[in-house]
Protein backbone atom coordinates (compact mmCIF):
# COMPACT_ATOMS: atom_id res chain seq x y z
CA UNK A 1 0.00 0.00 0.00
CA UNK A 2 1.41 3.62 -0.54
CA UNK A 3 0.69 6.37 1.59
CA UNK A 4 -0.29 9.33 0.16
CA UNK A 5 -1.72 12.92 1.04
CA UNK A 6 -4.85 11.43 1.96
CA UNK A 7 -3.99 9.13 4.66
CA UNK A 8 -2.95 11.91 6.38
CA UNK A 9 -4.81 13.35 9.52
CA UNK A 10 -5.57 16.96 10.30
CA UNK A 11 -4.47 17.50 13.34
CA UNK A 12 -3.02 20.15 14.79
CA UNK A 13 -2.14 18.40 18.77
CA UNK A 14 0.39 15.64 18.22
CA UNK A 15 1.87 14.54 21.84
CA UNK A 16 3.82 12.52 19.93
CA UNK A 17 6.39 15.24 18.94
CA UNK A 18 7.26 15.83 22.21
CA UNK A 19 8.25 11.90 22.74
CA UNK A 20 10.17 11.91 19.50
CA UNK A 21 13.57 11.15 20.43
CA UNK A 22 15.41 10.97 23.96
CA UNK A 23 16.92 14.58 23.68
CA UNK A 24 13.09 15.86 23.72
CA UNK A 25 12.11 13.27 26.33
CA UNK A 26 14.96 14.95 28.34
CA UNK A 27 13.52 18.34 27.85
CA UNK A 28 9.69 18.14 28.73
CA UNK A 29 10.49 15.22 31.37
CA UNK A 30 8.86 16.59 34.41
CA UNK A 31 10.25 14.56 37.41
CA UNK A 32 13.84 13.42 37.95
CA UNK A 33 15.15 11.18 40.22
CA UNK A 34 18.09 11.92 41.99
CA UNK A 35 20.45 10.68 44.94
CA UNK A 36 19.63 13.35 46.56
CA UNK A 37 16.22 12.41 46.93
CA UNK A 38 16.74 9.02 48.78
CA UNK A 39 17.36 7.63 52.55
CA UNK A 40 19.03 4.16 52.88
CA UNK A 41 17.37 1.91 55.82
CA UNK A 42 20.14 -0.41 57.19
CA UNK A 43 19.63 -2.67 59.53
CA UNK A 44 22.53 -3.93 62.56
CA UNK A 45 23.35 -6.28 65.12
CA UNK A 46 25.72 -6.53 67.62
CA UNK A 47 29.27 -8.46 66.36
CA UNK A 48 32.57 -7.52 64.58
CA UNK A 49 33.21 -7.67 60.84
CA UNK A 50 30.53 -9.82 60.42
CA UNK A 51 27.27 -9.03 57.92
CA UNK A 52 24.01 -12.09 57.66
CA UNK A 53 22.08 -11.70 54.64
CA UNK A 54 18.10 -11.74 55.29
CA UNK A 55 16.75 -14.33 54.12
CA UNK A 56 13.71 -12.38 52.53
CA UNK A 57 15.72 -9.72 51.37
CA UNK A 58 18.02 -10.93 48.90
CA UNK A 59 21.22 -8.28 49.20
CA UNK A 60 20.29 -6.68 52.26
CA UNK A 61 22.53 -7.32 55.14
CA UNK A 62 22.10 -7.12 58.77
CA UNK A 63 25.46 -5.40 59.89
CA UNK A 64 27.99 -5.44 63.11
CA UNK A 65 28.74 -1.67 63.83
CA UNK A 66 32.36 -1.96 61.85
CA UNK A 67 30.61 -3.51 58.71
CA UNK A 68 27.79 -0.30 59.29
CA UNK A 69 30.18 2.57 59.10
CA UNK A 70 31.71 1.40 55.76
CA UNK A 71 28.17 0.48 54.42
CA UNK A 72 27.81 4.31 55.02
CA UNK A 73 30.80 5.92 53.98
CA UNK A 74 30.42 4.04 50.17
CA UNK A 75 26.69 5.35 50.38
CA UNK A 76 27.11 8.59 51.26
CA UNK A 77 30.16 8.95 47.99
CA UNK A 78 27.57 7.89 46.30
CA UNK A 79 25.63 11.22 47.17
CA UNK A 80 22.92 9.21 49.26
CA UNK A 81 22.77 11.48 52.11
CA UNK A 82 20.85 10.10 54.39
CA UNK A 83 20.17 6.83 56.58
CA UNK A 84 17.47 5.71 58.65
CA UNK A 85 19.13 3.25 61.46
CA UNK A 86 17.21 -0.11 62.97
CA UNK A 87 18.42 -1.88 65.68
CA UNK A 88 18.54 -5.99 65.79
CA UNK A 89 18.42 -6.43 69.60
CA UNK A 90 19.09 -9.60 71.67
CA UNK A 91 16.10 -11.51 73.64
CA UNK A 92 17.48 -11.27 76.30
CA UNK A 93 17.12 -7.75 76.53
CA UNK A 94 13.51 -7.32 75.75
CA UNK A 95 10.80 -6.65 78.02
CA UNK A 96 7.29 -5.12 78.08
CA UNK A 97 8.46 -1.83 78.22
CA UNK A 98 11.00 -1.68 76.14
CA UNK A 99 13.66 -0.65 79.04
CA UNK A 100 16.23 -1.30 76.11
CA UNK A 101 14.68 1.82 74.02
CA UNK A 102 16.57 4.26 75.54
CA UNK A 103 19.96 2.80 77.11
CA UNK A 104 22.09 5.32 76.05
CA UNK A 105 25.08 2.52 75.88
CA UNK A 106 22.39 0.52 73.06
CA UNK A 107 23.20 -0.39 70.11
CA UNK A 108 21.51 2.16 68.07
CA UNK A 109 23.36 5.14 70.06
CA UNK A 110 26.82 3.36 69.77
CA UNK A 111 25.46 3.26 66.24
CA UNK A 112 25.11 6.97 66.28
CA UNK A 113 28.47 8.00 67.46
CA UNK A 114 30.43 5.70 65.03
CA UNK A 115 28.89 7.06 62.06
CA UNK A 116 28.72 10.52 63.01
CA UNK A 117 32.88 10.11 63.75
CA UNK A 118 33.45 8.36 60.27
CA UNK A 119 31.06 10.50 58.01
CA UNK A 120 30.00 13.86 59.99
CA UNK A 121 27.97 15.10 57.39
CA UNK A 122 26.10 12.05 57.07
CA UNK A 123 22.43 12.91 58.14
CA UNK A 124 21.63 10.07 60.90
CA UNK A 125 17.27 9.33 61.31
CA UNK A 126 16.52 6.75 63.92
CA UNK A 127 13.45 5.12 64.82
CA UNK A 128 11.07 6.10 67.89
CA UNK A 129 9.05 2.63 68.65
CA UNK A 130 9.35 -0.16 70.87
CA UNK A 131 8.95 -2.94 68.85
CA UNK A 132 12.29 -4.10 68.60
CA UNK A 133 12.85 -3.65 72.34
CA UNK A 134 9.58 -5.63 73.25
CA UNK A 135 9.19 -8.34 74.26
CA UNK A 136 5.69 -9.25 72.84
CA UNK A 137 6.69 -7.58 69.18
CA UNK A 138 4.31 -4.59 69.93
CA UNK A 139 5.26 -1.03 69.41
CA UNK A 140 3.59 -0.36 72.89
CA UNK A 141 3.51 -1.51 76.08
CA UNK A 142 1.12 -4.46 76.48
CA UNK A 143 -1.48 -4.86 79.41
CA UNK A 144 -4.39 -7.11 79.28
CA UNK A 145 -3.69 -7.72 75.79
CA UNK A 146 -4.67 -4.00 74.88
CA UNK A 147 -1.80 -1.34 73.15
CA UNK A 148 -1.41 1.11 75.71
CA UNK A 149 -1.27 4.74 74.35
CA UNK A 150 -0.14 7.47 77.04
CA UNK A 151 2.27 5.45 79.25
CA UNK A 152 3.54 4.08 75.73
CA UNK A 153 4.36 7.66 74.62
CA UNK A 154 6.08 8.62 77.49
CA UNK A 155 8.61 5.63 76.84
CA UNK A 156 9.03 7.11 73.03
CA UNK A 157 9.59 10.55 74.54
CA UNK A 158 12.93 8.94 76.74
CA UNK A 159 13.81 7.00 73.54
CA UNK A 160 13.87 10.43 71.81
CA UNK A 161 16.31 12.70 73.76
CA UNK A 162 18.61 9.59 74.21
CA UNK A 163 18.97 9.69 70.31
CA UNK A 164 19.06 13.05 70.53
CA UNK A 165 21.99 12.84 73.00
CA UNK A 166 23.89 10.39 71.03
CA UNK A 167 23.84 12.26 67.63
CA UNK A 168 20.51 11.63 65.57
CA UNK A 169 19.43 13.98 63.55
CA UNK A 170 15.62 13.47 62.89
CA UNK A 171 13.62 10.76 64.95
CA UNK A 172 11.59 8.72 63.17
CA UNK A 173 8.29 8.03 65.13
CA UNK A 174 7.02 4.74 63.74
CA UNK A 175 4.60 3.38 66.10
CA UNK A 176 1.39 5.51 65.98
CA UNK A 177 0.59 6.27 69.12
CA UNK A 178 -1.72 9.20 69.42
CA UNK A 179 0.10 12.72 70.40
CA UNK A 180 3.59 11.28 70.27
CA UNK A 181 4.71 14.05 67.79
CA UNK A 182 3.66 16.81 70.41
CA UNK A 183 4.83 15.19 73.23
CA UNK A 184 8.33 14.13 71.95
CA UNK A 185 8.48 18.04 70.28
CA UNK A 186 8.32 19.00 73.76
CA UNK A 187 10.82 16.45 75.45
CA UNK A 188 13.56 17.01 72.65
CA UNK A 189 12.91 20.93 73.31
CA UNK A 190 12.95 20.90 76.80
CA UNK A 191 15.83 19.09 76.92
CA UNK A 192 18.15 21.37 74.44
CA UNK A 193 17.33 19.53 71.35
CA UNK A 194 15.14 22.31 69.18
CA UNK A 195 17.55 21.31 66.41
CA UNK A 196 16.71 17.61 66.22
CA UNK A 197 13.65 17.11 63.72
CA UNK A 198 10.84 14.89 63.24
CA UNK A 199 10.12 13.07 60.29
CA UNK A 200 6.72 11.66 61.15
CA UNK A 201 5.08 7.86 60.32
CA UNK A 202 2.05 9.77 59.83
CA UNK A 203 0.49 7.59 57.52
CA UNK A 204 1.88 3.97 58.86
CA UNK A 205 -0.95 1.38 57.30
CA UNK A 206 -1.01 -1.92 59.29
CA UNK A 207 0.28 -3.87 56.45
CA UNK A 208 1.24 -7.71 55.31
CA UNK A 209 4.20 -5.99 53.05
CA UNK A 210 5.88 -5.43 56.58
CA UNK A 211 6.68 -9.23 56.63
CA UNK A 212 10.24 -9.41 55.19
CA UNK A 213 11.65 -6.62 57.60
CA UNK A 214 9.91 -8.41 60.63
CA UNK A 215 12.17 -11.08 59.66
CA UNK A 216 15.14 -8.97 58.95
CA UNK A 217 14.93 -7.74 63.44
CA UNK A 218 13.49 -10.48 64.68
CA UNK A 219 10.60 -8.45 65.37
CA UNK A 220 7.34 -9.95 64.37
CA UNK A 221 4.15 -9.25 67.48
CA UNK A 222 3.63 -12.32 69.35
CA UNK A 223 -0.17 -12.26 69.66
CA UNK A 224 -2.67 -10.32 67.76
CA UNK A 225 -1.79 -7.99 65.08
CA UNK A 226 -1.00 -3.95 64.63
CA UNK A 227 -4.12 -2.99 63.52
CA UNK A 228 -5.17 -1.13 66.65
CA UNK A 229 -2.43 1.79 66.16
CA UNK A 230 -1.43 1.13 62.76
CA UNK A 231 -4.19 2.12 60.08
CA UNK A 232 -6.67 0.44 57.91
CA UNK A 233 -5.65 0.01 54.12
CA UNK A 234 -9.36 1.01 53.62
CA UNK A 235 -9.43 4.45 54.12
CA UNK A 236 -7.82 7.52 53.29
CA UNK A 237 -9.69 10.61 55.11
CA UNK A 238 -7.83 9.05 58.54
CA UNK A 239 -4.49 10.18 56.52
CA UNK A 240 -5.66 13.57 56.37
CA UNK A 241 -6.65 13.97 60.45
CA UNK A 242 -3.28 11.84 60.86
CA UNK A 243 -1.36 14.78 59.11
CA UNK A 244 -2.95 17.36 60.49
CA UNK A 245 -2.65 16.30 63.95
CA UNK A 246 1.59 15.53 62.97
CA UNK A 247 2.36 18.79 61.55
CA UNK A 248 0.19 20.72 63.73
CA UNK A 249 1.86 19.20 66.55
CA UNK A 250 5.20 19.73 64.97
CA UNK A 251 6.53 17.17 63.05
CA UNK A 252 9.14 18.60 59.87
CA UNK A 253 8.52 16.08 57.73
CA UNK A 254 5.24 13.40 57.20
CA UNK A 255 5.71 10.38 55.61
CA UNK A 256 3.27 7.29 53.71
CA UNK A 257 4.48 3.99 54.31
CA UNK A 258 3.81 1.46 52.33
CA UNK A 259 4.13 2.96 49.68
CA UNK A 260 3.44 1.42 46.31
CA UNK A 261 -0.15 0.78 47.26
CA UNK A 262 -0.50 3.48 48.33
CA UNK A 263 0.22 5.98 45.73
CA UNK A 264 -2.99 7.93 45.90
CA UNK A 265 -2.28 8.56 49.95
CA UNK A 266 1.06 9.96 48.83
CA UNK A 267 -0.66 12.50 46.25
CA UNK A 268 -3.40 13.31 49.07
CA UNK A 269 -0.70 14.30 51.55
CA UNK A 270 0.98 16.47 48.86
CA UNK A 271 -2.06 18.24 48.02
CA UNK A 272 -3.03 19.19 51.26
CA UNK A 273 0.34 19.90 53.38
CA UNK A 274 3.52 22.23 52.69
CA UNK A 275 5.93 19.82 54.93
CA UNK A 276 8.12 17.56 52.74
CA UNK A 277 6.45 13.88 52.09
CA UNK A 278 8.85 10.90 52.21
CA UNK A 279 7.30 7.66 50.97
CA UNK A 280 8.75 4.34 52.45
CA UNK A 281 9.56 1.43 49.89
CA UNK A 282 9.43 -0.88 52.30
CA UNK A 283 11.17 -4.21 52.68
CA UNK A 284 7.63 -6.41 50.95
CA UNK A 285 8.01 -4.14 47.73
CA UNK A 286 11.55 -4.91 47.71
CA UNK A 287 11.57 -8.59 48.05
CA UNK A 288 8.72 -8.86 45.46
CA UNK A 289 11.22 -7.20 42.94
CA UNK A 290 14.16 -9.09 43.97
CA UNK A 291 11.89 -12.24 43.57
CA UNK A 292 10.56 -11.57 40.36
CA UNK A 293 14.14 -10.74 38.99
CA UNK A 294 16.08 -13.44 40.56
CA UNK A 295 13.06 -15.64 38.45
CA UNK A 296 13.98 -13.95 35.54
CA UNK A 297 10.77 -12.45 34.82
CA UNK A 298 11.59 -8.87 35.24
CA UNK A 299 14.22 -6.16 34.48
CA UNK A 300 15.25 -5.24 38.09
CA UNK A 301 17.09 -1.92 37.15
CA UNK A 302 14.10 -0.94 34.91
CA UNK A 303 11.21 -1.63 37.59
CA UNK A 304 13.11 0.12 40.25
CA UNK A 305 14.01 3.26 38.82
CA UNK A 306 9.95 3.28 37.16
CA UNK A 307 8.96 2.98 40.68
CA UNK A 308 10.82 5.34 42.65
CA UNK A 309 10.53 7.67 39.85
CA UNK A 310 6.43 7.04 39.67
CA UNK A 311 6.47 7.64 43.68
CA UNK A 312 8.46 10.73 43.23
CA UNK A 313 5.72 11.46 40.23
CA UNK A 314 3.15 10.74 42.75
CA UNK A 315 4.68 13.84 45.49
CA UNK A 316 7.42 12.02 47.33
CA UNK A 317 9.72 14.19 48.01
CA UNK A 318 12.09 11.68 49.74
CA UNK A 319 11.62 7.59 48.95
CA UNK A 320 13.54 5.19 51.84
CA UNK A 321 14.10 2.32 49.97
CA UNK A 322 16.84 -0.64 50.34
CA UNK A 323 17.46 -0.06 46.42
CA UNK A 324 18.87 3.41 47.61
CA UNK A 325 22.88 2.51 46.90
CA UNK A 326 21.89 0.14 43.47
CA UNK A 327 19.92 3.08 42.64
CA UNK A 328 22.78 5.95 43.47
CA UNK A 329 25.00 4.05 41.61
CA UNK A 330 22.42 3.41 38.62
CA UNK A 331 22.07 7.47 38.18
CA UNK A 332 25.90 7.97 38.16
C1 LIG B 1 8.74 -0.50 63.39
C2 LIG B 1 8.87 -0.42 61.91
C3 LIG B 1 8.39 -1.32 60.94
C4 LIG B 1 8.90 -0.89 59.71
C5 LIG B 1 9.63 0.29 59.95
N1 LIG B 1 9.59 0.57 61.33
C6 LIG B 1 7.64 -2.61 61.05
C7 LIG B 1 6.32 -2.63 61.68
O1 LIG B 1 5.68 -1.62 61.96
O2 LIG B 1 5.89 -3.75 61.95
C8 LIG B 1 8.69 -1.59 58.39
C9 LIG B 1 9.67 -1.29 57.30
C10 LIG B 1 9.65 -2.23 56.16
O3 LIG B 1 8.81 -3.15 56.04
O4 LIG B 1 10.52 -2.06 55.29
N2 LIG B 1 7.71 0.14 64.01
Amino acid sequence: MTLGPSSKLDLAIRPRRLRRNATVRRMVSQTQLTANDLIYPLFMMEGENQKVEVASMPGCYRFTLDLLVKEVQEAFALGIPAFALFPMVDDALKDNVGTESYNPDGLVPRALKAIKAAVPESVLITDIALDPYSSEGHDGIVKDGVILNDETVAVLVKQAVMQAQAGSDFVAPSDMMDGRIGAIRTGLDGAGFTEVGIIAYTAKYASAYYGPFRDALDSAPKFGDKKTYQMDAANSNEALLEAELDVSEGADIIMVKPALAYMDIISLLKQNFNTPIAAYNVSGEYAMIKAAAEKGWIDEKKIVLETLTSMKRAGADLILTYFAKDVALMLK
